[in-house]
């Protein structure tokens, strides 16, 4: 990317979950440019030391770096928030991707929380929320992508799925809340002109990718994703990542134009999904105002007020 006095601009994205799957096809797709730095948010130092080295072997020496971080625990998050506050002056991307896919039982965070709907959801709320300064101030067009799809609904009544839990049910609410949230988020910015844009919009994957879920699920299920790979129904985190990536850097217009969108792969090319279901705004606030006192954090909640607030910064 060439600034306006034709100088190398270095891209920065930040992809959460880049040590596995899907982000780590982004983030390798992304290290591979000579002007894209990308920060890899995972929980295990080991794994991301190891991310790290891969994608420095791989591609431009410098292209990459880590932030631990178990979005599991909200405390994680607070420190991770600051940790690339002040390693980083600024941000260009966030893609919202990390997630807790196959389990076999419901799992209680420390912070009291369904996991999935923290480590999937809430944690990438406080995360996004604490970082949109950063966003703000990038001379490329700052954008949050939320790995999402069409499915699920939130339920309000039992946000914690603690009457009825399913792995799917609880995967399929954090996508449903991921696209309320960039819904809010882009509404928020659309009635904001003095704040520099960032786009927020849902990216939904044309296939299943062959992950690291391969090695979580119960062997019926591995058995079953074996014959769909054989018959071409799923794709390897490469061609994911080689189909995502381009979102996280492509220009300012172009994202700014999928912004509040949940946009998919189709026929050769980044494209509106025509099977998004409806959102409203009584929904979105809703759930901005739960997640708020979930994560009860003041930071998070000046940010919201800010933004809230047409003519405030953060
Ligand atoms: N695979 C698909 O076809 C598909 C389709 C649509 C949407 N998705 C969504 O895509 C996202 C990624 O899924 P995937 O299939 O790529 O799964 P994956 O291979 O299991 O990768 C998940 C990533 O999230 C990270 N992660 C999990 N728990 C975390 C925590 N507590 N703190 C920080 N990082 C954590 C993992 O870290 P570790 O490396 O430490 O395990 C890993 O990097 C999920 O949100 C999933 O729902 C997947």
């Amino acid at each position: 990317m060439r600034s306006a006095r034709g100088r190398l601009r270095i891209v920065k994205v930040l992809v959460t979950g880049g040590t596995n799957g899907m982000g780590l096809g982004v983030a390798r797709a992304l290290a591979a440019r000579p002007d894209t730095h990308v920060v890899v948010l995972g929980r295990s130092a080991a794994r991301g030391q190891a991310t790290i080295d891969a994608l420095r072997a791989s591609g431009a020496p410098a292209a990459a770096s880590f932030v631990c971080c178990d979005l599991s625990r909200l405390a994680d998050v607070r420190s991770a928030i600051d940790a690339i506050r002040r390693d980083h002056d600024h941000l260009d991307a966030l893609l919202v991707n990390a997630g807790i896919g196959y389990a076999p039982a419901r799992v209680v965070t420390e912070d009291g929380l369904d996991a999935h709907f923290q480590v999937n959801y809430l944690a990438h709320f406080m995360l996004t929320l604490g970082l949109l300064e950063l966003l703000e101030r990038s001379e490329h067009g700052g954008r949050v992508v939320l790995n999402a799809t069409e499915f699920g609904t939130v339920g309000f009544d039992d946000l914690q799925l603690t009457r009825s839990w399913s792995y799917e049910a609880a995967i399929f609410q954090a996508m449903a809340a991921k696209r309320l949230f960039y819904a809010k988020l882009h509404r928020l910015y659309e009635a904001a002109p003095e704040r520099p844009f960032v786009s927020c919009f849902g990216f939904r994957i044309h296939k299943t990718v062959w992950t690291h879920q391969l090695a979580l699920i119960p062997w019926h299920m591995r058995a079953m994703a074996t014959v769909a790979r054989w018959l071409g129904q799923l794709i390897s985190i490469d061609e994911c990542g080689a189909v995502m990536a381009p979102l996280l850097v492509e220009a300012r217009e172009a994202s700014r134009a999928r912004s509040g969108r949940l946009v998919t792969f189709q026929a050769g090319s980044l494209r509106d999904f025509d099977g998004a279901p409806p959102t409203d705004a009584a929904r979105e606030d809703e759930l901005w105002d739960a997640s708020l006192a979930l994560c009860d954090d003041d930071r998070t909640r000046r940010i919201a007020r800010a933004l809230a607030i047409p003519g405030r910064g953060p």
